[in-house]
């Protein structure tokens, strides 16, 4: 049969649309600009009016199976059996759904789980749920934070830090619809993610979790993230239901460790904190999981003005509320703001939470029943709670359709998902330092990989995957490269050696509390003397594994053992290139000036070790930019949008503060020139548009992607201004020689703060507008 070209070229477009391959997501990748993305994704879709349904529900419910509803347990409370024997356990599914009437369950026991047991597990809880007086189905909830994490085989994504570098919200998008898909395949249609905390202190251990350190790049992802998951239509069965967390202020703790207090005036809260959250909000998000920690004294689990004076009044809010784990128990344990258990959660429950991840035993449907007896909550309230609980059931399409559906499974971890992955790792990666153009490495170079990372899916994936600390190695798949692997394929296993130098390996803590890493060496001689015969050093070095307030630490300095090889290897005086496969910025300065290159990974997932290899020899021409501010000492601890004084020498005799890398950081092995930066109009007022042009031009030899970052600085202000502040971004693929002109729009709320009555005030005076080192200032009337 003769087929023309053009007829060709019209099925291989059809079938990638309909495949959604990554030649589609690279055609519409060519040029995002972050607003318009922004605008076109922010508002709700309409969702069917299920008031009806819910309020006749509600008036046959009894007070115990409201409660009921309101109760969040663990897996671990219906099944039995451990890994992939997980079993559901009759007797105890029994208790929970039959006698408890409980209406959410979550997590993994220990492990991710295959497909097939999800099934098993999910049929079976929701067949308990069908059976019960009035057949309430169940929300499954997991955290599906890189991908369907707990479920075996899923496609997992960078985290979400690597995903801030791409700043492509479009792939996060799409990223996050593969995710949605994944875990609804599996029979779950509720998500713990995304997280929208600031990641603007690197000690505290989530920091990798977070979007980074500006709010507007956070925002944008989030709304990304959030429009992903839900789409258009969330009782599709390739979406589902997201919960942005941890609402809200939980990234910023004074010392830095997870959990513990932090300090955050309410203008300061909502100037940095909120915006993510209100714009995922607006996006459509269905639920919200809660701060574990405190801010001013105040849990974030009993905080009436941020749980219903601003979320319900202000934002409008009308998914439900959930909280994070064990919280309302931590109230008497940690915070100490409630003598009983039973008073915790009348706290919780009228400060506004409506479902208690409570989750290992009933103790919060027993208080409740009494708490509603005794009238000291009163049923107006509980009311509250289930019918938004309901409704996000019935949005889901639980009530039609409350199992797993088999037919999903076909189109679970396609290839075409796990390209999209290689690309997000791919645009992720971050080139810091690129001395003498030591990269890209020729395909004919020798090459010594070593380091703790060189040869670890562990280091490439970090928490959340398989397993919470991500730290079971044979859970991992095995035909995923690790970067010794990928480059062992890309330039022959015969030009590579591999020293490992040291280990990263999990050590059991003190009594009861979670393994932690551990760093030692291994053969730190053998590595000095396999440099000897080498063209360079790959020295891959970095982080293992951690999540959470198991990943607290004493010092963001690089571990010892680790700047001990890279002396030992630096000594050797080989040409070293370094590959950071880290959570958050540990410090680097000792080696950083000796280094000839910097390659920031971040933890770019599965299909990381090729991304990088890809990189380093030039396949891939990198094009992530740095989401935050990577200090150079580990008191250096400060961000891009800082006050101007604060990196001046002057000021106090301060020290002047050079980071490492800066926010927005990133180098391209093309280069990019600036020019032609023109605004419409020299002043505006009320509600006038700025529009901002600037050309972009391609002048090295190379096709390259460019982020290009648009910050405006308010010269006065009545709370001294920062420095200046990201409004605008976009990213453009640019031929060799080619340029365009790009148009942003800048309006009145992105000339705001918040003042010291904790509104938004836009003042008059004079702004600056700097897109790559070009300025132009403009008055605001
Ligand atoms: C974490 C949450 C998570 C929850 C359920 C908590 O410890 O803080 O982010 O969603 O556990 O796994």
């Amino acid at each position: 049969m003769r087929i023309s070209l053009r007829a060709l070229w019209v099925v291989s477009l059809t079938l990638c649309f309909v495949l959604q391959a990554p030649m589609a997501i690279r055609a519409q990748n060519d040029f995002i600009e972050s607003d318009d993305f922004y605008q076109r994704n922010l508002r709700r879709p309409a969702l069917r009016d299920q008031s009806q349904r819910i309020e006749e529900l509600l008036k046959r419910m009894t007070l115990e199976e409201k409660v009921g509803q309101m109760t969040q347990l663990t897996i671990e409370m219906i099944v039995s059996g451990r890994d992939q024997n997980t079993k559901v356990d009759p007797v105890k599914l029994e208790k929970a759904i039959g006698k408890y009437g409980v209406g959410s369950i979550l997590n993994v026991a220990d492990q991710a789980l295959t497909v097939d047991r999800w099934h098993e597990i999910i049929g079976q809880i929701q067949e308990a749920a069908k059976k019960t007086r009035l057949g309430i189905p169940v929300i499954y909830g997991i955290d599906s934070i890189h991908g369907a994490n707990y479920v075996l085989g899923a496609t997992l994504f960078p985290q979400e830090i690597g995903m801030a570098a791409t700043f492509n919200p479009e792939l996060m998008k799409r990223a996050a619809e593969i995710t949605a898909f994944e875990t609804r395949a599996a029979g779950i249609p509720w998500s713990f993610s995304p997280v929208l905390d600031l990641g603007r202190d690197p000690r505290w251990p989530r920091f990798w979790e977070t979007f980074g350190e500006d709010p507007y790049l956070a925002k944008v992802m989030g709304v990304a993230f959030v429009r992903g998951l839900e789409g258009s239509d969330v009782s599709s069965d390739r979406y589902v239901a997201s919960s942005l967390k941890h609402y809200m202020g939980y990234s910023f703790p004074l010392t830095g460790r997870d959990r513990t207090p932090a300090w955050i005036p309410e203008n300061y809260l909502r100037e940095y904190f909120l915006p993510s959250f209100d714009s995922a909000v607006k996006a459509g998000a269905r639920t919200i999981m809660i701060n574990s920690g405190e801010i001013n004294g105040v849990p974030g689990h009993v905080n009436h003005q941020i749980l219903t004076t601003i979320l319900r009044d202000e934002l409008k809010f009308d998914g439900f509320v959930v909280s994070d784990w064990e919280d309302i128990k931590k109230l008497v344990t940690t915070w100490r703001i409630a003598a009983t258990e039973k008073e915790a959660t009348r706290m919780a429950v009228m400060a506004g939470i409506d479902m208690s991840m409570v989750p290992l035993d009933y103790s919060f449907a027993d208080h409740m029943v009494a708490l509603a007896k005794e009238g000291a909550v009163p049923m107006s309230r509980i009311d509250e709670a289930v019918r938004r609980i309901l409704r996000v059931k019935f949005e889901l399409g639980l009530f039609e359709k409350p199992g797993p559906d088999a037919s999903l499974k076909a189109r679970f971890a396609t290839p075409q998902s796990r390209q999209v992955s290689l690309e997000a790792a791919r645009e992720s990666l971050t080139l810091l330092k690129n001395a003498d153009n030591i990269l890209p490495l020729s395909k004919t170079s020798k090459v010594l990989v070593t380091g703790p990372t060189a040869d670890s899916l562990v280091s490439l994936n970090n928490g959340w995957t398989y397993v919470w600390q991500g730290s079971e190695e044979s859970l991992y798949p095995k035909d995923r490269d690790t970067v010794r692997r990928a480059i062992e394929a890309k330039i022959g296993a015969a030009n590579v050696t591999y020293i490992p130098g040291t280990k990263i390996t999990r050590k059991p803590g003190p009594s009861n509390s979670t393994p932690t890493d551990q760093e030692e060496e291994v053969d730190i001689p053998a590595a000095m003397r396999a440099a000897q015969n080498v063209d360079v050093v790959v020295l891959a070095l970095g982080e293992g594994s951690y999540c959470e307030t198991p990943g607290n630490i004493t010092d963001l300095t690089l571990g010892a053992p680790q700047l001990k090889l890279a002396e030992a290897i630096l000594a050797t005086g080989k040409p070293v290139v370094l590959v950071l496969v880290q959570g958050r910025p540990r410090i680097i300065n000792q080696i950083a000036d000796r280094v000839k290159g910097v390659l920031l990974a971040y933890n770019p997932s599965n299909e990381g070790g090729t991304a990088i290899a890809d990189v380093l020899f030039g396949d891939t021409n990198p094009s992530g930019k740095l989401p935050f501010t990577y200090p150079r000492t580990p008191n250096g601890l400060i961000n891009y949008d800082h006050k101007p004084f604060e990196t001046e020498n002057t000021a106090f005799g301060n020290m002047a503060f050079k980071p490492q890398f800066a926010f927005g950081d990133g180098l391209s092995y093309t280069t990019f020139a600036y020019s032609d930066l023109r605004l419409n109009k020299q002043t505006i007022s009320g509600n006038e548009e700025l529009t901002v042009n600037v050309t972009v031009k391609n002048t090295g030899n190379r096709v390259g992607r460019e982020a290009v970052l648009v910050y405006v600085s308010d010269l006065v202000a009545t709370i001294s201004p920062p420095n200046k502040r990201l409004r605008r971004f976009a990213k453009v693929n640019l031929q060799p020689g080619q340029s365009r002109t790009l148009t942003f729009t800048i309006r009145r709320d992105d000339l705001s703060f918040i003042g010291a009555d904790n509104k938004p005030i836009a003042e008059p005076g004079e702004f600056d507008v700097t897109i790559g080192g070009l300025t132009q200032r403009f008055t605001l009337k």
